[in-house]
């Protein structure tokens, strides 16, 4: 297939909810794609912040292959080992006593509120009910998800929502004595926002949340979909603020790219739910579960959490030196950096593929640059050096 063909029939026959550049890309290496023309782009989109590796990983394909010719899947009826693997791997490795795996963010984010609610339920019977998010918030696009994502955008064809869900101002350390309170069975939250701007929590505020959902006895969950794994630096983007949640939900770069989401908990959460109470077809898939211990294996090793920051620090300083008077603000953590203007960015991320380089926005005015965490020093030089010539263009 030519690539006008391809894109012929995308119109033709596919779903019209994206909208996407007319390149069609085939192969990508390290942090390079490639088009179907050879042409061969810079991308600081990694998949949305999922190809952490980079592209052409050799192990994964060949764990993929090992795990595949053996099983593929059975069913959460029945034991296997990859998961389990998988599963003493994160909780050695984080605050969390259990996990529950499923299929992709906002499922991990579903299940959360499930287990909030069960809990709440639990221990102090009807009535506690209500879920806490905030403005700028993005916790996926499945009903419950959605009803925590405050965009009219995203929200108004597809009311009514899901009820008893607060919005309260993000970073606003006032607002959460009042706005949590004894109703609340959990404050969902990013450490760092992602698709909102990439705006970092404040310790103060994090902090204030740790308190007040102790004082109230709600579940603190930390939707670390985009900002964990190793994308801030750390291998949990919280380790940054020296505060544990009850709940974590990690998704995107979990399996190297292929669909694979978790939930981490503490015990007293796992000590509510049920055989029966919760499940998904797919979550912990053999070939899926194996291809995630290699990451997981990867992300948390401390040289690579290391090259992360120093790699982080490089591209805020080489932006931060960009002379540019639309630039509002630079701001970001480890290699999650978002570059605010004064003015729509969409212009900027449409003309980026014809400067070699792949660009994501976070938001009308934010351009987020989430590149692959294998990125080295002479990349990110050259990354900014695109970016430059893009704002000049
Ligand atoms: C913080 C956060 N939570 C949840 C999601 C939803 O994940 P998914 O698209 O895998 O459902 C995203 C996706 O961008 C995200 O950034």
């Amino acid at each position: 297939m030519d690539a006008q063909q391809v894109i012929d029939w995308e119109r033709q026959y596919l779903l019209g909810v994206y909208k996407r550049p007319p390149i069609v890309f085939e192969r990508g290496e390290g942090v390079w794609v490639y088009d179907t023309e050879g042409k061969k782009y810079l991308d600081l989109v990694a998949g949305i912040a999922v190809n952490a590796l980079g592209y052409g990983d050799p192990e994964i394909p060949r764990i993929m292959a090992e795990q595949a010719s053996k099983l593929i899947h059975l069913s959460n009826l029945y034991h296997t080992a990859p998961h389990v693997r998988l599963a003493r791997r994160l909780v050695e490795q984080s605050f969390a006593d259990k996990v529950f795996f499923a299929n992709s963010g906002a499922e991990a984010n579903e299940g959360a509120i499930k287990f909030a609610r069960k809990y709440a339920r639990t221990h102090h019977g009807e009535g506690k009910t209500v879920i806490v998010a905030f403005d700028g918030a993005f916790h996926g696009r499945t009903m419950g998800a959605l009803a925590l994502t405050p965009r009219p955008h995203y929200q108004d064809p597809f009311k009514p929502l899901m009820p008893d869900v607060r919005i309260l101002p993000f970073n606003d350390v006032a607002a959460v004595q009042e706005g949590v309170d004894e109703q609340v069975a959990a404050v969902i939250v990013e450490p760092v926002q992602g698709e909102g701007g990439i705006r970092p929590a404040d310790p103060a505020f994090l902090r204030a949340l740790r308190d007040r959902t102790r004082e109230v006895d709600a579940l603190l969950i930390f939707d670390e979909v985009q900002c964990g794994l190793g994308r801030t630096g750390y291998l949990w983007a919280h380790e940054y603020y020296g505060i544990t949640p009850d709940v974590l939900t990690v998704a995107k770069p979990l399996a190297g790219g292929l669909p694979m989401s978790a939930i981490l908990m503490t015990q007293a959460v796992a000590d509510v739910m049920e055989p029966g109470d919760h499940a998904t077809t797919f979550g912990g898939g053999a070939v899926v579960s194996a291809v995630a211990e290699y990451v997981v294996s990867r992300l948390s090793d401390p040289a690579f959490l290391a090259h992360v920051r120093e790699r982080g620090e490089q591209l805020l300083a080489r932006l931060r030196a960009l002379d540019d008077p639309r630039i509002v603000e630079i701001r970001g953590r480890g290699l999650m950096v978002g570059v605010e203007f004064s003015e729509d960015v969409a212009p900027f991320v449409a003309r980026a593929p014809e400067h070699g380089l792949l660009l994501i926005n976070a938001g009308p005015r934010v351009i987020r640059l989430v590149p692959p965490l294998t990125i080295s020093e002479e990349e990110v030089d050259t990354a900014v050096d695109r970016f430059a010539r893009l704002l000049g263009s």
